[in-house]
């Protein structure tokens, strides 16, 4: 992250969820009627621009190796794995919540809504949820997961043990050292919350294609935002169970396929973990 500014990454992922409004409704991975309000005047212009997403889909297969498809999945998975969950969830946490609007856009009954975030941030995502001029139901708490323990944050901002509580993780782990993913889940598991994330695998092509796959995420390096922890999906399980949860369900790049309306190749190198507190 670069000193006091908003995370680019969130822009870039709230541009590519508004880019798919662009689609008809039966053939879009989701709906999200309020990326579009989070995004700066360049994204803006390029959002106008961008009438045909089949244009930008074709590039994202090839020069983004799947990255704007896997990014939309896997963001259908985590609201798929929600819903089905055995709710009802009292206590609900978007960590890392960017410009994600799940508390809008997902019914979450009477549960109370916390999104932690990096300070420039959340600060930002307040202020534009503030001039839709709706009833923002969300407490927004400031973290850094690097440096910060989320305990302490969860204590000041009201947080519970004992309530059953849901967590939502996404497009956050690889972003950070190994210690701070590790902490941070080991602070969820104590806390009982069962929850969702994503983590990203190391490229093993060979040849010309590993080289593409290994200096991709050097371009998100460029934005401030480098690519560090990353870990295999073999071994989610030990992982898991190492900080105080057992694994409910798996999803590789193969499985958020499946749950595309249109032909997908979403990026390989990401997977996703469905984890219960042990
Ligand atoms: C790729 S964005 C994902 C945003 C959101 N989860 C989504 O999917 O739309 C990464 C998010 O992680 C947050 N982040 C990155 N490093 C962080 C840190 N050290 N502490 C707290 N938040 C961090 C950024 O502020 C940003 O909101």
């Amino acid at each position: 992250m670069k000193e006091g500014q908003p995370s680019t990454t969130a822009e870039a992922v709230a541009f590519w969820r508004a880019l798919e409004q662009h689609y008809p409704a039966d053939a879009r991975v989701l709906d999200d009627p309020w990326a579009h309000h989070f995004l700066t005047r360049y994204s803006r212009t390029l959002l106008k621009l961008n009438r045909s997403p089949w244009l930008i889909s074709r590039s994202d297969r090839t020069l983004g190796l799947g990255t704007m498809a896997y990014t939309l999945l896997r963001h259908r998975w985590m609201d798929l794995t929600f819903e089905r969950a055995s709710g009802p969830f009292e206590q609900v946490l978007i960590l890392g919540a960017g410009y994600d609007m799940r508390a809008f856009r997902l019914n979450f009954g009477d549960a109370q809504i916390f999104e932690i975030d990096h300070p420039a941030t959340g600060g930002r995502k307040a202020r534009k949820v503030a001039a839709l001029g709706r009833p923002d139901p969300v407490h927004r708490i400031s973290v850094d997961f690097s440096t910060e323990n989320l305990s302490h944050a969860l204590e000041r901002a009201g947080f519970q043990s004992g309530r059953r509580s849901w967590f939502f993780w996404e497009g956050v782990s690889m972003y950070l050292p190994e210690a701070a993913v590790r902490s941070t889940l080991s602070v969820l598991s104590s806390w009982g919350c069962e929850g969702v994330l994503d983590l990203f695998a190391p490229p093993e092509h060979p040849g010309l294609a590993g080289f593409y796959r290994r200096t991709l995420p050097k371009v998100v390096e460029i934005i401030g935002e480098p690519v560090d922890f990353m870990i295999r999906p073999e071994h989610g399980d030990a992982f898991a169970r190492e900080l105080g949860f057992r694994v409910q369900a798996l999803a590789t790049h193969r499985d958020l396929s499946l749950l595309s309306p249109r032909p997908a190749a979403p990026n390989e190198n990401g997977w996703l973990m469905h984890l219960v507190p042990t």
